[in-house]
């Protein structure tokens, strides 16, 4: 396991639950993360449902290099490096589509749906000691994930299995159909992307669960609605509403994933009794006859709702996820996919497109609110004087994590509702990973050995 050195511990100090604001302006750093942090973790590219037939491709970013990922005529997902091997140009100009070449705009140099070289003007006569098979876009390593599409460019990385580190037991869970079959999901239209002035690491984990009463205050005043999307109602009703339930924890991995999760019980409401879908009514029936499905399914289990945030820059919110590409220190571009059963009808696709405008992206209600302290937030930080204050993470530093399997039969490490517990093990992984030299120092083997460690001694600092 990975010592972190002295100045890592000034930038990150997970003992005193302080994190400095350097690492969200300092341009070494930032360079530090792209190589350290980027280029060796697995990142989310798209999903299934976005390239369903040979030559489909959609465009996708890891750190900020630009990707192509495409369904080849072998079916199989690749995901490779939009720079052309001649002159470095973008091959590929468009968000998606279907082809089996992508020719590049310099000089021609074609590629097929795979990423192969398989056509360069001039080669008979010009390239005659060039090996074609060299010369291709770079492949990144491709696994799919109940349908979602993760790639990395470390060949010495775990597989992606390994690298959740239990956390896959939730990250299935978003993914499914409403009524608890595999595969059901797909992404609904285009992906939203927008830019925002703040520092990428500022939006992940999104598992703040202290803000929303105050950050969302003015929207749920002038709209009606609260936070969660719920029409605002008297305080003594709000119990029925998923997610404010007595059972809320965060729960964390060594392996940096962090989310909410709320502990099913008995006679928890079903997902169409939370208020939000009142005025409706299509997708309340879609959603109370989809429920009682997942019911029979997957039991008690059918209560599960959580929104997992997978290290490094991965997101949910409800079905919705966002990515938040980084663009410099103090520049992040955040891509956000929305989440439908793929056999709803046109009618309740059509009412969660509405509900999602409204809610999400950078025109919906709740997500201006985040936006606007985000970037207040890291402009507030640049300066020296407050480049020199550190961040507080300190909420319930001293209270020990409870073990998941034994207190919960759940995997991760559980902790209180408000608490900042998550955001410290997110800046321990980040403070790990941008010094470890490799794998092998922050394997997840030795990873899930501390996590035992953790469990025995009862915290893991
Ligand atoms: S840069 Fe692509 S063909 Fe020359
Ligand atoms: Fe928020």
């Amino acid at each position: 396991m990975v010592q972190l050195t002295s100045e890592m511990k000034r930038l990150v100090d997970s003992e005193s639950g302080t994190v400095s604001r350097e690492i969200f302006w300092n341009q070494d750093l930032y360079d530090q993360e792209m190589e350290q942090v980027f280029n060796r973790s697995w990142l989310f590219v798209g999903h299934e449902s976005q390239i369903p037939n040979a030559g489909d491709y959609i465009l996708g970013r890891m750190g900020e290099e630009a990707v192509i990922v495409s369904r080849g005529r072998d079916e199989k997902v690749h995901v490779f490096l939009n720079s052309c091997r001649h002159r470095g140009n973008r091959v590929c100009r468009y968000d998606q589509g279907n082809s089996f070449t992508h020719v590049c705009s310099f000089h021609g140099w074609t590629y097929d749906a795979t990423g192969a070289l398989v056509a360069l003007p001039y080669h008979e006569n010009g390239y005659d000691l060039m090996d074609k098979s060299q010369w291709g876009l770079l492949q990144a390593r491709v696994e799919v994930f109940h349908g979602s599409i993760w790639a990395t460019w470390d060949k010495s990385a775990p597989s992606f299995h390994e690298y959740l580190g239990g956390s896959d037991f939730y990250l299935a869970t978003g993914l499914m159909h409403t009524d608890g079959s595999d595969n059901g999901a797909e992404v609904l239209g285009g992906v939203v992307k927008w830019r925002l002035g703040c520092n990428w690491k500022v939006p992940c984990p999104d598992t703040d669960t202290t803000h929303g009463w105050i950050t969302h205050r003015s929207t749920a005043l002038a709209l009606g609605v609260g936070a969660t999307g719920n029409p605002v109602r008297p305080r003594e009703d709000r119990s029925i509403s998923v997610g404010q339930t007595r059972s809320r924890y965060t729960v964390s991995f060594p392996e940096g994933h962090t989310m909410g999760v709320t502990i099913p019980e008995e006679g928890d409401p079903g997902w169409e009794e939370s208020g939000t879908w009142n005025e409706r009514p299509a997708v309340r029936e879609y959603l109370r006859e989809k429920f009682e499905e997942r019911k029979k399914r997957l039991g008690l289990m059918a209560h599960l709702s959580v929104g997992p945030a997978i290290f490094p820059n991965e997101g949910w919110l409800g079905r919705v996820v966002r990515i938040m590409h980084p663009q410099g220190p103090a520049m992040t571009e955040i891509w956000t996919y929305f989440f439908v059963d793929k056999d709803a009808p046109q009618e309740v696709k059509t009412e969660l497109a509405n509900y999602y405008e409204l809610y999400y992206g950078p025109g919906g209600v709740t997500q201006q609110d985040d936006m606007e302290n985000w970037y207040a937030l890291t402009i507030a930080s640049k300066g020296p004087v407050a480049q020199k204050l550190d961040l507080n993470y300190q909420m319930r530093l001293s209270e020990p994590p409870l073990h998941g399997p034994t207190e919960f039969g759940m995997p991760g490490l559980f902790a209180h509702n408000y608490s900042d517990e998550n955001h410290r093990r997110y800046y321990q992984r980040w403070a790990e990973v941008m010094q470890a030299k490799d794998w092998g120092e922050m394997a997840p083997t030795k990873a899930a050995a501390a996590k035992d460690d953790w469990m025995k001694n009862g915290n893991g600092r």
